[in-house]
């Protein structure tokens, strides 16, 4: 955790109940070790959202549906599209999706993210949440996909705060940080972009694409 426990257990008790099934993801995730996005990072993509209003997201990182649901219910009239190369997940996605009520627009694909998306696809909002290894891969795909004044929001750019302090990073992590130092670095100082990078749940980076 990269922030104070406490403060961060404070912060969430102040986020509104969420509803009987992202509750029950909550739970479904913490029992199965499924990585999903914590709670005060999701509440900052709402507000995000709810300022940006995008008509279209496009989500790498679908795992069980729980952020498609969040980016769902913060922009009722967006259309998304998800990806994940898990096929037992994905299934699972398609059926909270469904339950959410939410299924006709959103879009679920069985792909691996670094194969990209035909060119027609365009969107408003880039939400990056799959290996951490490969951001600047999905970043260098899908940017151009991206509309100028669009978001790219980039989840676990902090992880951990290993990024502040890689040395303490264990043998098997190094490398994976080495890549989000890189991937940081990257977005800091990408011409097109103006990031800032927030330390919330496991670290945030939103951009907003400038041209
Ligand atoms: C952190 S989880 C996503 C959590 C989800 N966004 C949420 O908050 O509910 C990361 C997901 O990325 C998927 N993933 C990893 N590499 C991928 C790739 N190359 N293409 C597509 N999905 C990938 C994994 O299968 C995993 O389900």
């Amino acid at each position: 955790m990269i922030t104070n426990p406490a403060i961060d257990e404070y912060i969430s008790n102040l986020i509104p109940e969420r509803s009987p099934l992202l509750t029950r993801l909550e739970q479904e995730a913490k029992a199965e070790n499924i990585p999903i996005v914590q709670l005060p990072s999701a509440q900052v993509m709402r507000t995000l959202l709810l300022l940006h209003q995008p008509k279209s997201i496009l989500e790498v990182g679908t795992a069980i549906g729980y952020s498609t649901i969040w980016l769902a219910e913060a922009a009722p009239k967006a259309r998304i599209v998800t990806m994940d190369i898990d096929e037992e997940r994905l299934a699972r996605a398609r059926a909270n999706v469904a339950e959410a009520g939410c299924a006709e627009r959103i879009e679920i694909l069985s792909r691996d993210a670094t194969l990209g998306l035909p060119q027609s696809y365009q969107f408003d909002c880039l939400f990056i949440d799959a290996a951490k290894g490969q951001y600047r891969t999905f970043l260098d795909l899908y940017l151009p996909h991206l509309r100028v004044g669009g978001l790219v929001i980039s989840d676990n750019v902090l992880f951990r705060g290993l990024v502040a302090t890689p040395d303490e990073a264990s043998k098997r992590q190094r490398p994976m940080i080495d890549k989000l130092l890189a991937f940081n670095a990257h977005l800091a100082g990408h011409p097109d972009l103006e990031t800032t990078f927030l330390p919330v749940g496991d670290g945030l980076a939103v951009s907003l694409k400038k041209k």
